[in-house]
């Protein structure tokens, strides 16, 4: 239970009047107590994000976007979560500029989507379009490795390994969802087109979240390994085709994960009752 201090009191009441959803809740969660008020509204999830102490303004944009993209990939901040311009203002103690472009960003990674009369909420985990998704990853993966291979230097080389390796260890989802993207960027990083790079830098980020459930529901971790192995021992002997081969096989294993996962949903929907 959280006291209602007289600074959180100054932020809820300078909320916009259109956040009455919140105003509801808030109404629910005040019991009095003889003298004391106290707030034991549902955890709101943004309660989880702890800011340490003022932040710079120059540096307000990026710190909003990193600490908020962490809370998504990281599963504190659950999908469909109200992203309030003027709740999150208050939050980091910054005007709601640095905060509107900060979500504007994780609105351009598919993180967040915006919702008519709702504005911008996290985004769902798996849409039903994410096998759509991983077929076009698998056409410009495929393109980016193909462009990439003959450029990469032994150090690349290297540098991919050093990311398997510490991929060995973790068990923190986040940091192997970060570690997996790292990876793959490192094999395609040389590939000389950067509008193509930027593109498949896109589909690694959304795969971070997409990764956190993969390794939950399916185990797919061991797999994932022998596939990055192999793929960076054919990489490293400028084997193009193979590689290729390899790179899409690991990426059709993701894709059939999230269709099974869709279709479940589906026969889960039809047997419920009308
Ligand atoms: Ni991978």
């Amino acid at each position: 239970m959280e006291p209602l201090t007289n600074e959180n009191f100054a932020c809820l009441t300078s909320l916009d009047a259109s956040s009455s959803v919140h105003w509801i809740q808030l109404v629910e969660a005040i019991l009095i107590k003889e003298d004391s008020v106290v707030v034991t509204q549902k955890p709101n999830p943004l309660s989880s994000i702890n800011v340490s102490g003022p932040i710079p303004a120059h540096l307000a944009r990026s710190v909003i976007e990193e600490t908020l993209r962490n809370a998504i990939l990281d599963g504190r901040l659950p999908c469909g979560t109200a992203m309030r311009q003027q709740e999150l203002a208050c939050l980091f103690g910054v005007s709601r500029m640095p905060v509107r472009e900060a979500l504007r960003q994780l609105e351009a990674q598919s993180l967040l989507h915006v919702v008519t009369h709702k504005g911008a909420v996290v985004a769902p985990l798996i849409e039903d379009n994410s096998a759509e998704t991983y077929a076009l990853r698998i056409l410009l993966e495929s393109e980016a490795l193909r462009l990439s291979i003959p450029l990469l230097t032994d150090d690349d080389i290297t540098q991919a390994g050093g990311y398997i390796a510490a991929l060995e260890h973790e068990i923190d989802y986040t940091k192997i969802g970060r570690l997996n993207r790292l990876f793959h960027m490192a094999l395609y990083g040389k590939a000389p087109n950067q509008r193509l790079l930027k593109l498949v830098e896109h589909g690694l980020n959304e795969e971070e979240r997409f990764l956190r459930f993969n390794l939950e529901a399916m185990g797919l971790s061991e797999t994932s390994q022998e596939d990055h192995r192999e793929l960076l021992n054919l990489v490293a002997q400028k084997k193009v085709d193979e590689s290729i081969l390899t790179l899409r096989n690991h990426l059709m294993r993701g894709m059939e994960v999230i269709t099974l996962y869709l279709n479940g949903l589906e026969q889960n929907n039809e047997k419920e009752p009308l």
